[in-house]
C-alpha cells in the first residue's frame, strides 16, 4: 500500500492481491506457451487497460512472439458500454496468415472483443483468440468466451492492474474494488 497510499483512500477493498495476479498470469502464459507450441502468435494489446497486464504475460511466454498495440473504445465516461466501438489506434502491421492473441483487461458486455474477433477474422488471420485478465460474465450483452482468463469478478466496477475509472487507479499494483462515493459524485 505504502506507494500508492494516496489513491487507496479511494478504494472500498481490494478484491485480488497482486501475488494472486502473478501466480495467475505466470500459469496463463505456461498455459499459452503450450498450446502455440511451434507458433508465432501475434499477441494484440488493447490499450490501454490490458497494457500492465500484457507486459507482465508476454514475459511469461516463451514464444517468438510479436507485440502489436491498438486503442478501441466502446466507452465514453462512466461505468457501463456505449455499444459502439471505435476504433482509435490500429495495427500498423498486416495480420493475415497469423496466429493472433487479443489481450483484453476485461470482458464485461462482450461487446468491445466480439467487434474485434470478427474484425480480424475478416482480415484473414489463421486463428483469433482472447486472452483477458478479468471475465465479468454477469453483464454479457453477445455472446462470447474468452479463450483465456485469469479471474471471473462480480458484477461490481473494478480498477487496477490497468483498470482505470474516468483515467484514474489504473497503477495500483492489486485489483479493487471503489467506494461508490466516487463514481457516484
Ligand atoms: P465490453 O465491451 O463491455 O466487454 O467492455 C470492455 C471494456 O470496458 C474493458 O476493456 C474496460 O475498458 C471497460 N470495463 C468494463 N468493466 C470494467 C470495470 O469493472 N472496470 C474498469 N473498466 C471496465
Ligand atoms: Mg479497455
Amino acid at each position: 500500500m505504502e506507494a500508492n497510499a494516496r489513491i487507496y483512500q479511494d478504494i472500498k477493498e481490494i478484491l485480488i492481491r497482486r501475488e494472486e495476479i502473478a501466480n495467475a498470469v505466470k500459469m496463463l502464459g505456461e498455459m499459452i506457451t503450450k498450446d502455440y507450441e511451434g507458433k508465432a502468435p501475434v499477441m494484440v494489446c488493447i490499450l490501454k487497460g490490458a497494457s500492465v497486464f500484457y507486459v507482465d504475460l508476454l514475459r511469461e511466454i516463451d514464444l517468438p512472439v510479436t507485440m502489436e498495440f491498438m486503442i478501441a473504445s466502446s466507452y465514453g465516461h462512466g461505468t457501463s458500454t456505449s455499444g459502439n466501438v471505435r476504433i482509435i489506434k490500429d495495427l500498423d502491421y498486416d495480420v493475415s496468415g497469423r496466429d493472433v492473441i487479443l489481450v483484453e483487461d476485461i470482458v464485461d458486455s462482450g461487446v468491445t472483443l466480439d467487434f474485434l474477433k470478427r474484425m480480424f477474422k475478416e482480415r484473414g488471420v489463421n486463428s483469433v483468440r482472447v486472452a483477458t485478465l478479468l471475465d465479468k460474465p454477469a453483464r454479457r450483452r453477445v455472446k462470447l468466451k474468452a479463450d483465456y482468463y485469469c479471474f471471473t469478478v462480480p458484477d461490481a466496477f473494478v480498477v487496477g492492474y490497468g483498470l482505470d475509472y474516468n483515467q484514474i487507479y489504473r497503477n495500483l499494483p492489486d485489483i479493487c474494488i471503489l467506494k461508490p462515493e466516487i463514481y457516484n459524485k
